[in-house]
């Protein structure tokens, strides 16, 4: 045995797991990790995983050579090693192949007197994300974040067949946007900045340049919120669309929805299998996605309460808790899109509806089976008076805002746009309890390790 990784691959092809399917009945090599050992009599059955998926090797002890066998015996799991077999079709294996092992080198034993501290059994939460850099081998966290790089790429290719342009907008900025008690503060040199809530009023200013823009980056919320559906950093994706009204971007944001769920079925139902995720209620989520307003959506809730199906009656004016969008979207087996909240619970820069001026036009879309808001977006206020009247309503910095208000001033059109944060969408997709598994590395109001 050596330790060089290289050497089985002059001898056999080098592939994946994820492609073996395409090397049956051939001699292949892969690299990889042992992942878990089972013994029996005279057979071993080492499972292999190599970060595109897993599969069961079977050591015959007859066929091999006695030293391969006994290393291969005691080796301790998640040891690094490249292995040599025959890809052979099994109906039963997980991912429909087997490899009869004929060789391997073994790169890196895990020492038997420090093992690798995540078993097979069961570990509790804090635990795992104590250790979540290693967590995160187990074919559970892999296929998350999987499922995780493509719903990214779906979303660059969507846009990008659309003629959108990526725009990247600062993470430092030296204002809010979302609201002014929920920002990090950085010092700034002399002065201090704040870590980006949102990249919106940035990529405002980029789609009056060019057209249609989006933006893809890491966003920040430093509000004390500990549930399920809170990171304090966050990967959101943003379009923004000049010219554009309400009903436009509701109109992108279910294609959107649509065009990555079924993005993820295509590629990736492996992972969703793994994930044991419900497939059929995926297939299900096809544009277009019912549409109703606020107050309907508060007539269903007090409707609900008088019919004794929820403890609380909600009152017109406030925002929805977690339980109010549980109730609502239980109602439908696809998105649903509420639009229309009142302006008092929304933010500043949104434009209120001609017809109304107690609500906007803004639209949260929330995900079915409980998950709750996946999209905000809306129109933006066109007007350079209300916006300076807002502005000064929300005790914000004019000064700051200058270049914000000149989009009103210098050729302003109407314009609206939605923010989608990728770990909610990760999280409904995926099926999972809590947000926290859907980044590699989340963030929370007590978790900043490792
Ligand atoms: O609804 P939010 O706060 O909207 C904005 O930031 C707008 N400026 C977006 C825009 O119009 N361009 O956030 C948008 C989305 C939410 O719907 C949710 O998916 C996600 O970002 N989000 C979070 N995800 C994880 N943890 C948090 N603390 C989140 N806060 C918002
Ligand atoms: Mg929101």
């Amino acid at each position: 045995m050596t330790s060089n990784p290289q050497a089985a691959t002059t001898q056999a092809p080098l592939t994946t797991i994820r492609e073996i399917g395409k090397h049956e009945g051939q001699t292949v090599t892969i690299r990889g990790w042992l992942y878990n050992l089972r013994e029996s009599g005279k057979l071993l059955f080492p499972i292999f995983r190599d970060g595109s998926g897993v599969i069961q090797g079977v050591v015959a002890k007859n066929q091999v050579a006695p030293e391969l066998f006994d290393s291969l015996k005691k080796l301790t799991q998640e040891s690094s090693i490249v292995v040599t077999g025959k890809v052979r079709a099994d109906k039963r294996a997980p991912g429909g192949f087997e490899l009869d092992v004929v060789s391997a080198e073994i790169v890196q034993p895990v020492p038997e007197t420090d093992p690798y501290p995540i078993s097979l059994k069961e570990h509790g939460v804090d635990f795992l994300m104590e250790n979540r850099h290693l967590w995160i081998r187990t074919p559970r966290q892999a296929a998350i974040l999987r499922i995780r790089s493509e719903i990214e790429k779906a979303m660059h290719d969507f846009f990008d067949q659309r003629d959108f342009i990526r725009t990247d907008p600062p993470i430092l900025t030296p204002a809010a946007c979302e609201g002014t008690t929920t920002l990090f503060e950085v010092g700034y040199f002399d002065d201090k900045a704040f870590l980006t809530q949102s990249g919106q009023l940035y990529i405002e200013a980029t789609a009056m340049a060019l057209g249609k823009v989006y933006s893809f980056g890491p966003t920040f919320r430093a509000e004390k919120s500990k549930t399920r559906r809170h990171l304090t950093e966050f990967w959101m994706v943003e379009p923004e669309v000049a010219y554009a009204t309400l009903d436009d971007i509701m109109g992108l944001a279910e294609e959107f929805i649509s065009f990555i769920v079924q993005r993820v079925l295509e590629r990736r139902r492996p992972e969703l299998e793994t994930l044991g995720r419900d497939i059929a209620k995926l297939e299900a989520i096809k544009a277009p996605f019912p549409r109703i307003t606020y107050d309907e959506a508060v007539e269903m809730l007090q409707k609900a309460h008088a019919e004794g199906k929820i403890e609380n009656r909600f009152e017109w004016g406030g925002d929805f808790g977690s339980p109010d969008e549980t109730y609502i979207s239980s109602q439908f087996d696809r998105p649903v899109m509420v639009h229309r909240y009142p302006a008092a619970v929304k933010a500043f820069y949104m434009e209120p509806d001609p017809n109304r001026s107690d609500v906007a036009l803004c639209v949260d879309v929330l995900a079915p089976e409980g998950y709750g808001e996946v999209i905000g977006g809306s129109q933006r206020i066109g007007s350079y008076e209300l916006l300076r009247k807002r502005i000064a309503d929300h005790d914000l910095p004019e000064e700051a805002f200058k270049w914000y208000l000149d989009l009103r001033k210098y050729g302003g059109v109407p314009h609206a746009g939605f923010g989608m944060g990728i770990e909610r969408a990760v999280a409904w997709i995926c099926g999972l309890e809590h947000v926290r598994e859907t980044i590699p590395f989340a963030r929370t109001l007590h978790r900043i390790y490792p």
